[in-house]
């Protein structure tokens, strides 16, 4: 009887559990495709909480110190991050399906930076267009 209900109270738990897992991160868009086994510049927890502090404060570094690195900066970002969407394409920074837009957009915030900043990885553009321009 009692092993029963030690079950049936384990089994509540997982569920609550898993389910509360999913919500916390079904509506914020990922477009890192499964098999890029890279990893972030920082732990993703890190990340998460602080990134807007990193690419500022790299900002800073290069526009006033003229200290320029690539870890931090936007670009690095952008290559990792914005990947082509399912018709090849690299999304606009005005769709959802654009890494870092698609969260900004779920956490109603606001960021400018790419009125100036490439949003895309405009090597790899290039490059597709070259292979369009051949065929
Ligand atoms: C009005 C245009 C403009 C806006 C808006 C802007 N930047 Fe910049 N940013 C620049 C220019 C110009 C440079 C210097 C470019 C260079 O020399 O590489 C720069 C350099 C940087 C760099 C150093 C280069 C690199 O990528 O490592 C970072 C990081 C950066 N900006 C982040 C940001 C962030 C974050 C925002 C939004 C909060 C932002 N910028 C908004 C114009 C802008
Ligand atoms: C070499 C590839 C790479 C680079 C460069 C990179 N990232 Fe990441 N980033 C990742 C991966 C992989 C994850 C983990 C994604 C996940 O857990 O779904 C991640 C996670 C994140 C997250 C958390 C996402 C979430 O769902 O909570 C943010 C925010 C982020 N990165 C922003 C940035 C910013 C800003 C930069 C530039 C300073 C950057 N990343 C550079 C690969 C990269
Ligand atoms: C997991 C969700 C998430 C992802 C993914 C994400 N951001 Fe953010 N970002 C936020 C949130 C939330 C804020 C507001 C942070 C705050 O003010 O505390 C923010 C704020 C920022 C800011 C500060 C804007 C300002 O003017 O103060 C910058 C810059 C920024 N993000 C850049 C990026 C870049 C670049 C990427 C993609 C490489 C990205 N973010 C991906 C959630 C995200």
């Amino acid at each position: 009887m009692y092993k029963k209900l030690s079950i049936k109270i384990l089994l509540t738990f997982v569920l609550i559990f898993f389910s509360g897992a999913s919500i916390t991160h079904e509506n914020i868009q990922h477009n890192i495709s499964a098999s890029s086994g890279d990893k972030c510049v920082e732990p993703t927890e890190i990340m998460r909480a602080q990134h807007h502090i990193f690419v500022k404060h790299q900002s800073h570094e290069t526009v006033v110190k003229g200290i320029r690195t690539k870890k931090y900066s936007l670009n690095n970002c952008i290559d990792c991050h914005i990947k082509p969407t399912s018709n090849g394409t690299y999304p606009s920074v005005k769709s959802e399906e654009h890494f870092c837009t698609g969260c900004h957009i779920a956490a109603a915030a606001q960021v400018e930076c790419f009125d100036c900043h490439a949003s895309k990885p405009f090597k790899k553009v290039a490059k597709q267009k070259q292979g369009s321009l051949k065929k």
